[in-house]
């Protein structure tokens, strides 16, 4: 990949990772970017690294623009070592001394992280950075995605360098919103629900400051996926919408099941809340990754999750399903259990508790059936499914 003009004197000179498929847990079919942004102007600006192991691509990259030692200031908006892992390499190559520009708490973590006595510069939010013809703005987005995080914003040509956020694990040869279209959409959905989605509060909070600031926004530069530049609104608007977690009319059936007995149950449930006109998906969760799964929590009102009893516990893989959801923090759902067992069956118990320990309205009591389902379980099962479908209704009712 060659380096690509955003703006007149301002590239991108990141690195492609085509190949890789977990990204710590979170399935990545389309591999991903490392961004960095480069800007020449008096003095040149590098923003943001790449993955250790990337560097030579980001190095090559530069080079075609400018030797790296012509580079005046360092800015790294994101301890993350997929952005800071290229930082050793970078800083060797422009000159261990030149300004390292960060968050207060940016200085805080890549000191204990590298250990270098790099020359920092722990920047307020809102303090600005003269490079010549253009003024750089520091903007504190804490938890977007660590406590380090910053967006950077060149007011002159209207770029929000804006880190993890807007982004998407896309790797393509389309570097920009017009070129790649509507299916990007999906890839920044996975990626808000998987990475973002427990700061919802603060993203809407963010979003409305950006707003009140009156930032003209012509393009935002992520460092992960496309850059967005047609229609920057559209990503904004999607966050707008995407952190409301306004649920729609859909309801997800997540489970695993042993001999078929818990499976039967998930189909018999789906059946029930379609016959309500609802949207519904059953999903097996060793079909499905778990950030697969996350997605559509992301939109679905109805989390109906099932899980068969082994050793007096619930499956492993619903454990860690549920930990997961968990950790992500989904609001306004509406919750049901259910499973089978042999003798002891506290399966459903468990995973009631964990759907209640998440604020969940839960659809009681779950359904439990022992071996295998007959005709009359599965009419149960049924009708199990339309009481949450009609849950589902009476919420998109209010
Ligand atoms: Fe892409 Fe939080 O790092």
């Amino acid at each position: 990949m060659k380096p690509v003009e955003i703006s007149k004197g301002v590239y991108s000179v990141g690195a492609i990772d085509w190949n890789i498929r977990d990204f710590h847990g979170y399935s990545t079919e389309r591999g991903t970017s490392y961004n960095s942004f480069l800007i020449v102007d008096e003095k040149t600006v590098l923003i943001d690294t790449v993955k250790k192991g990337f560097e030579d691509q980001l190095i090559d990259n530069i080079s075609q623009v400018i030797d790296p030692k012509k580079i005046d200031i360092m800015i790294s908006n994101h301890t993350e070592m997929d952005h800071s892992g290229g930082l050793p390499r970078v800083m060797h190559a422009i000159g261990e001394q030149k300004p390292l520009y960060c968050s207060k708490m940016g200085f805080k973590n890549l000191s204990q992280h590298f250990r270098q006595q790099w020359n920092y510069h722990g920047v307020e939010n809102g303090e600005e950075l003269n490079i010549g013809s253009r003024n750089l703005t520091f903007l504190e987005t804490r938890m977007l995605h660590w406590p380090d995080s910053m967006f950077t914003y060149c007011k002159e040509d209207g770029i929000l360098f804006s880190s993890d956020a807007f982004g998407q694990h896309y790797a393509g040869f389309e570097m920009f919103d017009d070129a790649v279209g509507h299916t990007i959409m999906a890839h920044a959905k996975k990626y808000f629900a998987n990475i973002l989605m427990l700061y919802a509060s603060k993203i809407l909070k963010l979003v409305e400051q950006v707003q009140a600031s009156q930032l003209q926004i012509k393009t935002i530069c992520p460092d992960h996926g496309i850059i967005w530049r047609k229609d920057p609104g559209k990503i904004i608007d999607a966050y707008v919408k995407w952190s409301r977690q306004i649920p729609e009319k859909k309801a997800i059936v997540v489970y695993d099941t042993m001999w078929h007995s818990t499976e039967k149950m998930a189909n018999a449930i789906a059946e029930g809340i379609y016959l309500e006109g609802v949207a519904v998906k059953p999903i097996h969760i060793r079909s499905s990754h778990r950030s697969e799964i996350m997605t559509e929590v992301q939109d679905a009102c109805a989390i109906v999750v099932g899980s068969p009893t082994l050793n007096n516990g619930m499956f492993p893989t619903v454990a860690d399903t549920l930990t997961y959801m968990k950790g992500l923090k989904p609001q306004n759902k509406i919750g049901a259990a259910f499973g089978s067992f042999g003798w002891s069956g506290e399966s459903v118990k468990l995973v009631q508790a964990e759907l209640e320990a998440m604020k969940f309205q839960i659809i009681e009591p779950g359904a439990r059936i022992q071996y295998v389902p007959d005709d009359a379980g599965l009419a149960s099962c049924v009708a199990f499914g339309k009481q949450i479908g009609q849950a589902v209704n009476s919420r998109n009712d209010e």
